[in-house]
């Protein structure tokens, strides 16, 4: 297996366009993920260090739905029911803990959309549905009607929203679709309309967290939260932000989020460094040298990118899919563990809270995730998660 693994691993790097090296990115992906399977096994992946070992965090942990999503969309593309069995126990497993004491909150979209939204889509499952709304009825009741935001995280935090729950809306318009309800849509566009107006600036850089007061709704300061500073630019910010609006323009057909959604996609092309793979912020020092890369930034902005280009015209998309293609051509060249069997990650280079010195220079399971998006994207994949 791994001399199969370093044939495609050889392969990869002497291709010159993205279109040369797919074939040998998706067989290696193949190989890579059915062996994560057994790696893996009923662990809950978030961070592998140095050893290449995946930790195993709580159900509730917010990256609890990666794995599972990794899992559905190999499934999908590949027809082997050997993904299929490993990702079918997972959102009963989200949902025993949903029943217990917990610290679920703004990022359920996060863990049900790859669990148990797509399971449902794919199967049929009307237990996975039960669960999508479950989560999809949580998420809307963190909705503060006076400062129609979404509120982020538990504890002190009531007044705290950040932009990563851009992502998180799909839960919302999904159910809205699925059970005919507006409420869902209403709550959906109007957070989408905060992050437009107070998180995504006029130059295409974001804030990570912007404080409301919670009574009256009014807006109070932006805070750096995983970013550099509050007028930093955090690249997984901007990721998020990319990716979320244009998945809210495809539920919704409002042209506000699209612009948005190209606003910072083309801010954080202009920001990356020739290798196109994004440091943790744009915005920590003049000089970029030396400083940590974000992959996981890198891929969940290529997928978003891969989302516009799919929205636009071929002749507008173009510079976002060159743009995606060139990010995911880097990354499986330059980061990635084709070369090391023993490695649970499909990346390496990941920033987690740099800010707090935590998880600097590692695999994060989303960026695995967003790649096997982005990459099933590139191969015609139509079935959406976010
Ligand atoms: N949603 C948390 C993070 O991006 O690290």
């Amino acid at each position: 297996m791994s001399n199969k693994l370093k044939i495609q691993a050889d392969m990869i790097r002497k291709a010159t366009t993205m279109g040369e090296a797919l074939p040998f990115i998706w067989d290696a992906l193949l190989l890579k993920t059915e062996k994560m399977i057994g790696q893996i096994g009923d662990k809950s992946p978030h961070v592998a260090k140095a050893d290449g070992i995946y930790d195993d965090m709580r159900y509730d942990w917010w990256t609890s739905g990666f794995w599972p999503g990794i899992l559905w969309v190999m499934y999908e593309m590949s027809g082997n029911e050997k993904y299929k069995d490993a990702a079918w126990g997972w959102d009963e497993k989200l949902e025993q803990k949903m029943v217990q004491a917990n610290n679920f909150h703004h990022d359920v979209g996060f863990q049900f959309l790859p669990s148990a939204i797509v399971k449902y889509k794919l199967t049929g499952d009307e237990d996975a549905k039960r669960r999508g709304l479950f989560a999809a009825n949580f998420l809307a009741g963190r909705f503060n009607l006076a400062g129609q935001f979404l509120r982020a995280w538990n504890q002190e935090k009531i007044g705290w929203s950040i932009v990563d729950s851009s992502l998180n809306l799909s839960i919302l318009f999904w159910a809205a679709q699925e059970i005919a309800d507006p409420r869902f849509d209403h709550i959906g566009k109007a957070h989408a309309n905060t992050i437009v107006n107070y998180f995504i600036r006029e130059d295409g850089s974001v804030n990570h967290i912007v404080n409301f007061d919670p009574q009256t709704g009014e807006f109070i300061e932006s805070l750096g939260g995983q970013g550099a500073g509050p007028h930093s630019s955090w690249s997984r910010g901007q990721a998020w932000a990319l990716h979320g609006m244009a998945n809210t323009y495809r539920f919704t057909g409002d042209k506000k989020y699209l612009y948005a959604a190209q606003r910072v996609a083309n801010y954080f092309l202009a920001c990356l460094p020739d290798d196109h793979v994004p440091h943790w912020d744009f915005r920590v020092a003049v000089s970029l040298d030396g400083i940590p890369r974000d992959t996981s930034a890198a891929t969940c902005a290529a997928s978003g990118m891969l989302e516009l280009a799919e929205l636009l015209s071929p002749l507008e998309g173009a510079v976002y899919r060159r743009g995606a293609e060139n990010i995911l051509l880097s990354l499986s060249k330059h980061y990635a563990t084709w070369d090391q069997p023993d490695h649970e990650a499909i990346l390496i280079a990941g920033t987690g809270h740099f800010p707090n010195g935590e998880n600097i220079d590692v695999s994060l399971i989303y960026g695995d995730y967003y790649f096997v998006e982005s990459i099933a994207k590139l191969r015609g994949w139509k079935t959406r998660i976010f």
